[in-house]
């Protein structure tokens, strides 16, 4: 190999061998720099005679040229390489799943809150609510328990601060405390016409919502849910409550196989009171009696309490635990489910 190929091939081999564009200017300034190979031998040109410089300097400058094309191919070659990785950390890979927005749905719980709703709606029931903080007035003594009845210990009451008259508040342990605020509220509506010895519009309303009690296991949860039942007026008796609790617990779980039975139980704000039961003519749950919902028909003090004249209005009232019915309707065996927040459960009921 003569010396102009010898360095053409340095020349080659050591831009090659630059990996980043500054590598490959100073391996350029080795042969083509000012004091570069190449650089040196055209100088050295101007030594030779005439005929020798002609010849002499065709080749180097071939081998220049040479030299130029190395540079300028390594030069795209980074370059390339360089939009290669910028491409590379700015790809996206479509072959990832977007994100998703996952539609959330209501809690089973919810559904049947929803569903007990419409149902009491079409049955011409309002749907009222109250606080979950209540006063012990509402929760208890308005409802015919006072302070020393032992049926306050049926309920594990929690206890918050605040109060009136020595009474603290407490998180209300059943729904019962919106039949006095919800009757009053109606009463005061129609006082005029009540003091005029008119009828008063019946009271119907459902009242959904959270209560609370010192409790916990399989079947029960410290805050857990009731709807509350109570219709009032001049001549509502047992046999109504049994004809709309019928149809509500059929249409609830969408059958006409299922059978309702009353058993006589205590609750001080109703007299006479009783335990509904409910069995299903098919089923996982075919011949056994379920108990649903405590009832009875509203107690003379209770309706005092409300303002009403209890020789003149009567109706009854229920409660029904909402978790309990929920369970019953899709077959869960454990309250906790509903609580845990798992969304492998959850999706379920979507
Ligand atoms: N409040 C009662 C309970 O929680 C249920 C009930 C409501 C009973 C209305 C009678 C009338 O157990």
């Amino acid at each position: 190999m003569n010396q102009l190929d010898s360095i053409v091939d340095t020349a080659r081999t050591s831009f090659n061998e630059a990996v980043t564009p500054a590598d490959l200017e100073n391996a350029k300034a080795g042969f083509l720099g000012k004091a570069g190979r190449i650089t040196e031998l055209m100088k050295s040109l101007a030594r030779l005679p005439v005929d020798e410089k002609k010849l002499r300097g065709a080749a180097v400058n071939v081998a220049k040229q040479a030299i130029e094309a190395a540079l300028t191919a390594r030069r795209e070659a980074l370059a390339g390489a360089e939009l290669q990785v910028q491409l590379q950390a700015e790809a996206l890979d479509i072959s990832l799943p977007g994100r998703r927005r996952v539609a959330g749905g209501l809690h089973p719980v919810s559904l049947s809150t929803e569903r007990i709703e419409a149902i009491f709606g079409s049955m011409g029931f309002e749907v009222a609510q109250g606080p979950e903080i209540e006063a012990d007035w509402f929760n208890f003594t308005a409802l015919n328990t006072p302070e020393d009845h032992p049926a306050r210990s049926m309920h594990d009451t929690f206890y918050v601060e605040g109060g009136t008259s020595g009474a603290p508040n407490l998180l209300r342990t059943h729904t019962s405390p919106v039949q006095i605020r919800h009757a009053v509220q109606h009463v005061k509506k129609y006082r005029n016409l009540i003091d005029a010895g008119q009828a008063m519009p019946e009271i119907r309303v459902i009242v959904p919502g959270r209560c609370y009690r010192v409790d916990s296991d399989a079947t029960h949860s410290p805050m857990f849910h009731q709807v509350e039942g109570l219709w009032v007026g001049e001549n509502i008796s047992f046999k109504d409550l049994k004809v709309v609790y019928l149809d509500f617990i059929q249409a609830f779980f969408e059958t006409k196989d299922l059978d309702i039975r009353f058993r006589p139980s205590f609750f001080p704000f109703t007299e006479p009171s009783a335990e509904i039961d409910i069995m299903f003519g098919t089923g996982p749950l075919k011949g056994r009696w379920l108990e649903v919902s405590g009832s009875g028909q509203v107690h003379p003090n209770v309706i005092r309490n409300m303002g009403l004249d209890p020789e003149r209005y009567i109706g009854f009232a229920f409660g029904s635990g909402i978790d309990r019915l929920t369970m019953l309707r899709y077959g869960v065996d454990d309250l906790r489910l509903f609580f845990d927040g798992d969304i492998r459960f959850l999706s379920q009921f979507q």
